[in-house]
């Protein structure tokens, strides 16, 4: 068995190697810098005695996503379980006065991370097995003033999910949306807010237990579902007068 990783650099990313890694799969990782991803690589390795390979890998680069999922197989066998974890919230207020910007932040999390599951997708669902895991966002299920480039590219990721794991469910491919909160990793460095923020740890374990599990989506922590509930309910005439 193995498990592909991508956006190995990310603190959640790198504890869903171990966690995976303590199963006994095998463990390929994938980041921007092929170097920070071998280096979390051959740690993953000597603690857990498991093969273990890493390659460079950018979610923009579409055209080569093929190829990199064919390297993937070729190094560790056939793919049992990716997990698609990279993202970049990039800047709002810096987003708004230059669509360049903007137009990164849809195609990391949107158009990357679609263009990564369907070549993902493409193998599995010959084979009839295999788990795709895309990190989405609570930010993706309502659109705010503060974050909607980056909140309309993880929902639309959400729906991208939905749509495959209908497509894939048939062919025996299990499809998991999970939307993170707060965790503490570098993407909150400095955040204050009052409701708790989580233990990338704890988050990883409980990615891989509903992915082990078989599950749909995964809100973590658990109360996020029930903030969300409570935010997507709120009238639009009345919240688009709050400065959320
Ligand atoms: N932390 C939270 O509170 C939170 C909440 C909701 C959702 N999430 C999601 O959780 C996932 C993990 O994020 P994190 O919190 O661990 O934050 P993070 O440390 O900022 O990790 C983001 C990862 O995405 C990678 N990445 C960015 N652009 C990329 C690109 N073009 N190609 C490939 N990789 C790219 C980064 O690589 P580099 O090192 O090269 O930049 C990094 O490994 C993300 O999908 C994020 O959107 C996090």
């Amino acid at each position: 068995m193995s498990v592909l990783i991508l956006g190995a650099t990310s603190r959640i990313a790198q504890r869903l190697a171990h966690v995976y890694a303590a199963d006994g799969e095998s463990v390929f990782l994938g980041a921007r810098d092929g170097e920070d991803a071998a280096r979390v690589a051959a740690d993953v390795a000597i603690r857990h005695g498991v093969p273990t390979d890493a390659a460079a890998f950018d979610a923009t680069d579409f055209d080569g996503h093929p190829a990199f999922v064919a390297a993937v197989e070729e190094a560790l066998g056939p793919i049992d379980v990716a997990i698609v974890a990279f993202g970049d919230m990039g800047d709002q207020e810096a987003s708004q006065g230059d669509f360049a910007a903007a137009r990164r932040v849809l195609e990391v999390n949107f158009t990357g991370a679609a263009s990564i599951c369907e070549a993902l997708a493409a193998v599995m669902e010959p084979r009839g097995r295999g788990a795709i895991v895309g990190v989405g966002s609570v930010a993706g299920d309502r659109g705010r003033q503060s974050n909607y480039f980056y909140g309309s590219a993880k929902g639309g990721f959400a729906l991208y999910l939905q749509g495959l794991r209908n497509r894939l469910y048939k062919r025996g491919v299990q499809v998991l949306t999970v939307k993170p909160g707060f965790v503490d990793t570098r993407m909150t460095f400095g955040l204050q807010t009052g409701i708790p923020i989580a233990d990338p740890d704890d988050a990883a374990q409980a990615i891989h237990d509903a992915q082990r599990g078989g599950a749909d989506t995964l809100y973590y922590p658990r109360f996020w579902g029930g903030i969300m509930g409570v935010i997507k309910a709120i009238p639009e005439r009345v919240f688009k007068r709050l400065s959320l």
